[in-house]
């Protein structure tokens, strides 16, 4: 039965297994990114607050990405379990160190399943991938850039609401 189901996709199961691997990073983006967004509303950063709820979504949205190719391919997606999202960070420019981090750990993970891919001969999902190695070329820009701020602006006095200022006003532009 289970060969019979398996005529059904072209994902192998090592590759549907990274994937539903990425899934659940994305869905642990999702949640860290609003766990940040509520500590900033907590805190007064209301711009940084509506930057993180904005990044939440599109994690949720890389998430559904993946799981709709799973689906269209005719795999099992796994609708993910996230648990342990810490709610308390130690400081403003913390979260943004955080952030980058994650961003980082996303690209890695991204980049081993492009890598499985190849050893698979999947060049179908590789194709799909691309967009996720371009989508974090941008991620990890704007969390480097959010970072300098904390340097260029600097904490003292009015520091951290002119940073909070800026934060809706990075963009990248990979052109
Ligand atoms: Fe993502
Ligand atoms: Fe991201």
């Amino acid at each position: 039965m289970k060969d019979l189901v398996r005529l059904r996709t072209s994902l192998s199961e090592e590759i549907e297994a990274v994937l539903n691997e990425q899934i659940k990073l994305e869905a642990k983006s999702s949640s860290i990114y609003l766990a940040m967004a509520g500590w900033c509303e907590r805190n007064g950063f209301d711009h940084s607050a509506d930057f993180f709820f904005k990044q939440s979504d599109e994690e949720r949205m890389h998430m559904l990405k993946i799981f709709k190719y799973i689906c269209d391919m005719g795999g099992k997606a796994i609708s993910p379990d996230v648990a342990g999202i810490e709610q308390e960070f130690t400081s403003f420019r913390g979260i943004f160190e955080d952030a980058l981090v994650q961003e980082i750990r996303v690209t890695q993970s991204i980049n081993n399943i492009v890598d499985k891919c190849h050893k698979f001969k999947d060049y179908t999902t590789v194709g799909f991938m691309e967009w996720f190695l371009k989508e974090q070329r941008e991620e990890e820009f704007i969390a480097r850039r959010a970072l300098e701020l904390f340097d260029v602006i600097g904490e003292e006095g009015v520091g951290r609401y002119m940073i909070d200022k800026k934060i809706p006003e990075l963009t990248y532009s990979a052109d």
